[in-house]
């Protein structure tokens, strides 16, 4: 057992079974080094010496199972991540992909706290103003992250990224340091509590799947990056985190790169 890993590879087999048996999730999905990571910040909080221990806990506490998996749900987030993405977003993709006559349909998977569909949606009505021409749905595994996005409370740290005249324009300063979005932008997004894999969607424009897939393994993105094919219109785009990559799955054959330095593929028509 090296020194970052907390379980070893048994109790960790150990582990995986209890979840699937208790909790229908399958932790094989994870990447082993984030699963080992979680595990020792629960085995922190609720001290446990071990990882046979922690198992004993996990089999026996009825909330603990719960309490593991919401682990795996991190939230870090904010309005418009990595600008210069938003920057090619607003000048070299929502121009293109505007080009049609029907409405944009665009789906910001992971969306955590609710910054990312809410920037899309701030992007959006920028870029093409009226209402009627695209809709932003934003769907997260977490049920409390969805219930925090629906609010749309943030502090100044979460929207340090927008301008002043974005901020004035879209949100409404409730109290010091406190900031709701407006209901304008609010009725552009749908929140869903949802995962990717299994959540129905499809002729989308665009997908946003920003810092989720890092902490999957590769047969668990590849079947991901095979839905987002899947879902996304003929020319649709997919935007994914600046620490992931599409490298070294099969399913990179069904995108081209269009934009390498911010993550921006195309999908390729290609019959699966
Ligand atoms: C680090 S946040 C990223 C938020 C935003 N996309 C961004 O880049 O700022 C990752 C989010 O992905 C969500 N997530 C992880 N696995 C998921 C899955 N299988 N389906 C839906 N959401 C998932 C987590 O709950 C978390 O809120």
């Amino acid at each position: 057992m090296s020194v970052t890993e907390a379980v070893s590879e048994q109790q960790l087999e150990q582990i995986g079974k209890i979840m699937k048996d208790k909790l229908g999730k399958d932790l094989k999905q994870f990447k082993k080094p984030f699963l080992n990571r979680r595990i020792s910040a629960r085995m922190r909080s609720v001290g446990a010496k071990d990882g046979s221990e922690y198992a004993q806990l996990l089999a026996s506490n009825e909330n603990e199972p719960a309490s593991l998996f919401k682990s795996f749900s991190i939230n870090v987030t904010e309005f418009y991540r990595d600008p210069f993405v938003w920057e090619c977003l607003s000048s070299k993709i929502i121009p293109e992909i505007a080009k049609k006559h029907t409405p944009l349909k665009v789906w910001s998977a992971g969306c955590a706290s609710g910054e990312e569909p809410y920037s899309l949606a701030i992007l959006l009505s920028e870029a093409l103003g009226n209402k009627a021409k695209f809709s932003v749905v934003a769907t997260d595994i977490s049920a409390e992250a969805i219930t925090r996005a629906k609010k749309g409370q943030y502090t100044n740290m979460n929207i340090k990224n927008l301008t002043p005249n974005l901020v004035s324009k879209y949100l409404i300063s409730t109290a010091k340091d406190s900031y709701t979005v407006s209901d304008s932008i609010k009725q552009l997004v749908t929140f869903e509590q949802g995962d990717i894999m299994s959540y129905p969607i499809d002729k989308l424009d665009l997908i946003t799947c920003r810092n989720v897939l890092i902490y999957y393994d590769k047969p668990a993105q590849e079947l991901v990056f095979k839905k987002f094919h899947k879902s996304l219109a003929a020319n649709g785009c997919l935007a994914i985190g600046q620490d992931e990559t599409m490298m070294s799955v099969e399913a990179a054959k069904l995108f081209s790169c269009v934009f390498a330095r911010e993550r921006i593929y195309k999908k390729v028509e290609v019959q699966l």
